[in-house]
Order: structure tokens, then sequence, then C-alpha cells
């Protein structure tokens, strides 16, 4: 079997078999396949796209291209969550804390940003100390003694889609179903989890743009999920605008701060909740839905989400001190804030333009090589539906460059559009 036949044949619309996504698989995980080769093959499926049957095998072979952890022997049922990227999507470090305050032993598989969308490693990196390269063993002791674990790839679990997440994240692959289906997919077999909620986002800061488009991706990677014995469910959520206000790693680590202690923005906190009481009903610690919302609520109220918080930054090494005061988080240079230009409602604030202004101001990665800057970002005022008068504050742009702050004040003010009409605020959930 040859690599460049591989590639022509999907270059030609033709379907792969098994043995063909298996060889390129494990070839491209054990390096035989170069980037080059891989940056190829992901433009040709991006553009011609996989059948269910080849999705599914692709997801297959990169969940088996390193361990594949059963917990069985350290929790009875563990839960895990994924979104599908976005701007602003921080819930994470939110859901995370809460779900397991439940008593639900939550073991997640993160990753780093791509594309225009933020990464929860990158995010929590911005912890002093807080280690994401977790061995296999590590990850188990974790989830038996706090109930709770995130790493990133170096666990050893399906290397092959850390790889070629960091290769999609510069080559213009990312928004292809079959390769976020499987990027999401293999890592939450690999991961070991029994019980799936995934996150897919649409709209404007979305890999999927329309409903219809979020609709099959969840639709398959539920598909995916039973096929592979996880229970899985899939919501559908707006990202037409980013979530919360935060744009950026350290930034949204401090408004995910401000969440755990009851505070931070409404969309976010709702989003939140939600999330964790579909979890608590899927891993059976609540008997309906507004059982859970309470029990969610309730864990922040009473300050045991937090102080689960604390726990994991201690646990995977991090400096507690600068989650409890985080003003001692590090901070950009340049702090300018940018007023509204006229007055009316807001009728569009688009989360892709806000999400690449934020990569560009050194929030995310150009190249495979390029270290993220942990400070900069953005602050979004306001939603869609909101009324604002000239002069108000629009966003606040976190900057370590002069020219990349008046570039992030062009960029980020054209994202914004105004009307002169009331303009409904956008639904936090479809599905
Ligand atoms: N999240 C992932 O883990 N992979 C993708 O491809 C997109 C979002």
């Amino acid at each position: 079997m040859r690599t460049i036949d591989i590639i022509t044949k999907k270059r030609e619309k033709n379907e792969l078999s098994k043995e063909e996504i298996d060889f390129f698989v494990d070839g491209f995980t054990t390096g035989e396949i170069p980037d080059y080769q891989a940056s190829s093959w992901a433009m040709a499926v991006l553009l011609n796209g996989m059948t269910a049957r080849e999705t599914t095998d692709l997801t297959l072979a990169i969940a088996r291209s390193g361990d594949t952890l059963d917990l069985s022997d350290v929790v009875d049922l563990a839960i895990d969550k994924h979104s599908s990227g976005g701007v602003g999507d921080k819930t994470t470090l939110v859901v995370l804390p809460v779900v397991a305050a439940c008593g639900l032993p939550v073991g997640k598989m993160s990753g780093r940003g791509l594309g225009f969308s933020g990464g929860t490693l990158d995010k929590l990196e911005s912890i002093p100390g807080f280690r994401v390269d977790l061995s296999t063993e590590e990850f188990k002791k974790q989830l038996h003694n706090h109930g709770m674990v995130l790493s990133g790839q170096s666990v050893n679990l399906a290397p092959a889609d850390g790889k070629l997440y960091a290769l999609r994240d510069v080559t213009g692959t990312v928004p292809s179903m079959p390769l976020i289906a499987s990027s999401i997919m293999s890592k939450k077999i690999a991961a070991g989890a029994q019980a799936i909620v995934l996150d897919v986002k649409l709209g404007l800061g979305a890999f999927m743009p329309t409903l219809e488009d979020a609709r099959e991706l969840g639709a398959r990677m539920v598909a995916i999920g039973k096929l592979a014995g996880r229970t899985t469910v899939a919501l559908l959520s707006d990202m037409n605008q980013p979530l919360g206000n935060a744009v950026g790693n350290a930034l949204e680590v401090i408004e995910a701060i401000d969440a755990l202690h009851g505070g931070g923005p409404a969309d976010f906190w709702e989003h939140c909740i939600h999330v964790s009481a579909e979890m608590l009903v899927l891993g059976k610690k609540a008997s309906s839905y507004e059982e859970a919302r309470t029990m969610s609520e309730e864990t922040i109220a009473d300050g045991r989400a937090w102080e689960k918080f604390r726990e994991l930054v201690t646990a995977q090494g991090g400096d507690v001190s600068y989650v409890d005061d985080p003003t001692k988080m590090t901070k950009a240079s340049l702090i300018e804030t940018v007023n509204a230009p006229r007055s009316g409602s807001l009728s569009q604030v688009h989360a892709r333009l806000i999400g690449e202004a934020a990569v560009a101001l050194g929030a995310g990665r150009a190249t495979k090589a390029d270290l993220v800057d942990h400070a900069v970002g953005l602050i979004i005022h306001h939603k869609v539906g909101d009324f604002l008068n000239e002069g108000e504050p629009l966003f606040t742009i976190h900057a370590n460059n002069a020219k990349q702050l008046e570039k992030a004040r062009v960029d980020v003010l054209k994202a914004h559009l105004f009307s002169d009409e009331d303009v409904q605020a956008l639904p936090l959930f479809y599905d």
C-alpha cells in the first residue's frame, strides 16, 4: 500500500477501505507518513468528505493509535464532555468541578486551540505549574483520588489525534465533519468514559455554520459512541457570538473563576448549568433535569464546586494562589477599551472574527511551533440584542504589542454590527 495512492483515491472522491485508513493512521502515528502527505490527505478529506463507515473506521483507528483506558477498575461510571470548538468557550473549567462536586467522576481529555477556536489546555496553562501532560497511571490515580482529571494527549491516548490536530490547526483543514467527529470521538473512546455529553456548536464562530450541519455532526458522533458502547448525548448550542465576555487564555480562566463564585456573564453561567445538568442526568446522579440543575446550582452556591476546582489545580501541580487571587495572573502590558461608535442595538457580534482577532493578538497559534501568549485577548462587553448609547464601552483589548492592538481595534470593531431596529437576543441552545 502507498500513501500517495490513498491521497489520490480521496482526491478523486472515492471511499477508502478500513485497511487503507488503518495504514494511513498507523503510518502517520509512527512518523513514517510525513506531515506534508498527511496535510494533503486532510485537505482531500475536507474537500470530498467521508461516508459514515469511513468516519467510524477513522475514529476507531485513531482511538487505537495509543493506549485505550479501561476505567472500570477506578470508578463505577466515568463521564466526559466535549465541545466541538468555539470562541470564549471555557465551559469545561466550571462544569468539571460542578459535576465532580455532585459525586460523578469526570475523566477528560482536552485539546489545545484549533484555528480561531480556543483550547482548554492552553487556558489552564495560564495557571503557573498546571500540568496537562499526565501519564496514564497519573490520569487513573487522580480520577480515583479526586473524581476529576483533565489531561492532554501526552497521556498516550489517541496520539494520532494529537498529531493530526496540530497539523489541521495550521493547514486550513479544521472545519471538516469527518475530521472533527473522529477527532472528538477517538479521544472520548480512548479516555474510557462510559457516558459522554457532546456540546456541538453552530454559527459564525463554530466549525459547523448551520443547524443542519451541527445536527449531522451530532448524529454522526452519537452513532459512533453507540457503536463503541458509550452512552452519548449531543446538545446543539449557539456560537454566533462568543460565549461569556472573555476571549483569551488567562482572561477566560478569570471569568471561569468568577462563575465558580456565582458571578460572571449570565449566558456563560446558564450554559455551564445546562451542560452540568445533562451530564448528571446521563451519569444517573439525578432522576430529572430539574433536579440536576438544582444540584449543579447548589454546588456553586455553597462553594463545593470552587473547592473542587482548587483541588483540580493542586492535584495537577498548579499554583493555587493564582486562582485564589486572580489579580496575580499574567497581564498584558497594553489594555485599551474601545467605545461604541454609534447608538443602536447590536445585530451581530461575529464570533469567528473575534476569535481570529484574539489569535492575531497571540492567544492562539499561526504555526505549529508558535507559543501562546496567555495574557492577551479581548473582553467583549455586549451581546446581540443589547441596546448601547454611543460612547459606551464596547470591547477591551489586552495586547502585548502596539501594532497588534491597533489591528485588533479595527478588526473587533468590524465584528460588531448595529441596527436602528430592536434586535432579538440569540438562543443559547437549539436542541
Ligand atoms: N475539538 C476536537 O477535539 N477536535 C476537533 O477537530 C474540533 C474540536
